[in-house]
């Protein structure tokens, strides 16, 4: 399917799970766009000690985890179709020692996450995690839209806990949007307590760049500079596609109108 097909079947659901304040805010973070950008990151984290939370999903899934050289054919296999993903963000991922967790229903890749365990992911505005020792960073988690809903997300969360343990980290970190309503859900359910909330602010002409963490000093799990991104594609949906997306939507329903008036 088109990549703009693909959008804009998604459109209702990007729409349907999100606040209208965060919604209204993210268009104005867009519109904005071509002169100053702004994220809001809350940083979670995971001791590995303690008992964690049990995933709350009433159903079966196979959850397989991949990295190296070995699995490299059957996750590009799997996931280019599931995530969009290139063969070479995959490549890349695995080559620095990132493992995927991909959940299977039917034998169908159906989810995945990913695992870090390398300093210098970009958080967002040159901004990059340092990560010690015993941590790793949780990211790029995706539900084929047809199985969102139904508590994926924390299979895979905890998969990659569990994953993580057998390597001796003790602890896991995540940083998620405070526009992303989907992803925050799993932290609001587990009652995780935020360990940091992160605001970067950018003024495109002039390029400056305002950093401020709350609950922690930024130094302490930041470093200011433009660290590897996570993929090397496209950046997950935002306001700005949204709005090409509606703005595609419109101009598709009014050639639709037009050509059911030339026939009727
Ligand atoms: C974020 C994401 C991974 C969550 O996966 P999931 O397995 O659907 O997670 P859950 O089943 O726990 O649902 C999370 C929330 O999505 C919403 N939701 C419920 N049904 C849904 C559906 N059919 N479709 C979409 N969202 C739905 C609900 O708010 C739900 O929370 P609730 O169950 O407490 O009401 C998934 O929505 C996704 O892939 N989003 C796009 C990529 C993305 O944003 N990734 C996160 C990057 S940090």
């Amino acid at each position: 399917m088109k990549p703009v097909l693909r959008e804009v079947r998604r459109f209702p659901e990007f729409v349907r799970w999100r606040n209208p304040l965060l919604i209204l805010l993210m268009v104005l973070r867009e519109t904005l766009r071509p002169f100053m950008y702004w994220y809001i990151f809350d940083i979670f984290e995971t001791d590995l000690r303690l008992p964690g939370p049990e995933p709350y999903s009433k159903e079966s899934f196979e959850v397989r985890i991949y990295g190296g050289n070995k699995d490299l054919k059957r996750a590009v296999e799997d996931l280019t179709c599931l995530d969009d993903l290139l063969p070479a963000d995959i490549e890349l991922r695995f080559s620095r020692g990132d493992v995927v967790a991909v959940a299977y229903a039917a034998d169908e890749a159906v989810g995945c996450m990913w695992l870090t365990f390398s300093t210098g992911m970009e958080l967002g505005l040159g901004t990059s995690w340092i990560l010690e020792a015993t941590e790793a960073l949780r990211y790029g988690a995706f539900v084929r839209p047809d199985w969102r809903g139904r508590a994926l997300h924390s299979v895979l969360n905890n998969t990659l806990n569990r994953y993580a343990q057998q390597r001796r980290i003790l602890r896991t970190l995540s940083g998620i949007s405070v526009f992303n309503s989907q992803s925050r859900r799993l932290h609001k359910r587990f009652r995780s307590a935020r360990a940091m909330r992160v605001f970067l602010f950018r003024v495109r002409g002039v390029k400056w760049t305002y950093r401020k963490a709350l609950g922690a000093p930024l130094e302490s799990r930041f470093a200011v500079a433009p660290g590897f991104q996570s993929r090397s594609a496209r950046s997950p949906m935002d306001a700005h596609r949204l709005w090409k997306i509606a703005a595609q939507l419109l101009s598709f329903q009014t050639s639709r109108r037009r050509e059911s008036g030339t026939r009727s």
